[in-house]
């Protein structure tokens, strides 16, 4: 029992518990093939973002493509990166590696923030102030409502993907203020998908800026996984995308890419791009070198999308609610905490690493477990994930 100074916090977090809210930390160490040891049990990893298995990739110290030949190496290989990119931060790679990107995402310019978290609140606080709306979807990311929070506008958030619901929104909305309407295009905890062409033709309509976090798209869909916007031939109309590294390129870091303007913007307005140490030039390197495999390897995308239709596909079977999943994240949506990490607490006895996503990660009373495939599972391991699944499912009653 803690006295005195921090009482309220240990209120505070007794009362976390009670709603089975409370979060804590287990040692957990990557093993080959999609598994997991958690908190010292071996599991298959069913929870993790690493979607395409290349978090394995280790630098391999050798000259890239775009290095000029009398370039140091060891300059880009570095893991102090000294200062902010805006001081003496900026090593060459990162411009290089820049302007590369923005051809493959059919932009003008790139920029590479620390994390997407950090763009997010850097861009969305930079491109709308205290007089301005910004029109987001219900179930979008918290770090875009972060950023939102930060910016001060107006905030105005529509049902999930309720494009008639956006449009009244826009037709009531100040014609003086500027505007930005924001989505994720693959929602993190629902895996739905966004009505990008139709979100497109509503900004055009009612003049306001677009953008999009391809977070969960970006390395998986498109020719070479450039993401949804580029598969749909969209990178001129959305104007803000904004992506990570951190999930299907297995590495760490974040980009936004847009028009040279918007990112001559960002260099010298988003704070979280000025005022912060820039990324160690070595996690460019790895970044680099993951995008080339993201390029180069397509079956991982083909095996990525073929499991996950599967493992869907055998969830509704069984009689789960996947909820409005179209993607490589599948959610049986249980409903009450508590029943939720019961679930998970059985499937982790089973060796089943199935995440109980709560509130105030997901809206109250949508509890729910998030599976999410990675393209080097094992057939044979999911198959048999499945069984133990259904049958605590069924046991626990919560197949419909
Ligand atoms: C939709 C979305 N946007 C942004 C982020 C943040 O990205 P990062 O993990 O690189 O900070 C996440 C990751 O959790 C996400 O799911």
């Amino acid at each position: 029992m803690v006295h005195g100074k921090w009482k309220w916090m240990e209120e505070e977090l007794q009362s976390l518990k009670e709603k089975s809210q409370l979060r804590t930390l287990h040692d957990t160490s990557l093993l080959e093939n999609g598994w997991v040891l958690r908190g010292g049990k071996k599991m298959l990893n069913l929870a993790s973002n690493d979607y395409l298995g290349l978090s394995e990739s280790l630098n391999e110290n050798k000259r890239y493509q775009f290095m000029k030949e009398e370039e140091p190496i060891s300059s880009s290989l570095r893991f102090g990166s000294t200062a902010s990119r805006l001081i003496v931060g900026n090593d060459p790679i990162y411009r290089e590696f820049e302007k590369q990107f923005a051809s493959y995402k059919g932009t003008e310019d790139c920029l590479v923030f620390s994390s997407g978290y950090m763009a997010n609140l850097g861009v969305i606080s930079a491109l709308i102030g205290r007089k301005d709306l910004v029109l987001s979807d219900r179930l979008n990311h918290a770090s875009i409502v972060d950023g939102i929070i930060l910016s001060r506008a107006e905030h105005k958030r529509y049902k999930h993907r309720d494009i008639e619901h956006l449009e009244y929104l826009l037709k009531n909305a100040d014609s003086n203020q500027r505007k930005l309407i924001v989505t994720d295009s693959i929602f993190s905890m629902d895996g739905s998908i966004a009505p990008l062409e139709k979100l497109v033709e509503l900004k055009n309509r009612y003049g306001a800026m677009l953008m999009v976090d391809e977070a969960h798209s970006g390395g998986i869909y498109g020719a070479q996984g450039q993401g949804l916007v580029h598969s749909l031939g969209l990178s001129n109309e959305v104007d803000i995308q904004m992506g990570t590294f951190s999930k299907a390129y297995g590495c760490y870091g974040a980009y936004i890419a847009g028009d040279s303007i918007l990112i001559q913007y960002l260099m010298n307005k988003a704070r979280s791009f000025i005022f912060t140490t820039a990324l160690p030039p070595i996690n460019i390197a790895v970044i680099l070198q993951n995008w080339l495999r993201v390029q180069n390897e397509s079956w991982r995308q083909k095996s990525l999308l073929e499991k996950s239709a599967w493992f869907k596909k055998e969830l509704q079977f069984r009689g789960f609610n996947t909820g409005e999943s179209e993607s490589q994240i599948i959610p049986i949506i249980v409903g009450d905490n508590k029943e939720t990490l019961n679930f998970s607490n059985h499937l982790q006895e089973k060796g089943v690493a199935a995440l109980a996503v709560r509130p105030p990660t997901v809206p109250e009373g949508t509890a729910r477990i998030r599976f999410t495939i990675m393209s080097i599972h094992q057939e044979v391991d999911l198959k048999e994930a499945l069984v133990h699944i259904g049958e605590i499912g069924q046991q626990l009653k919560i197949t419909l």
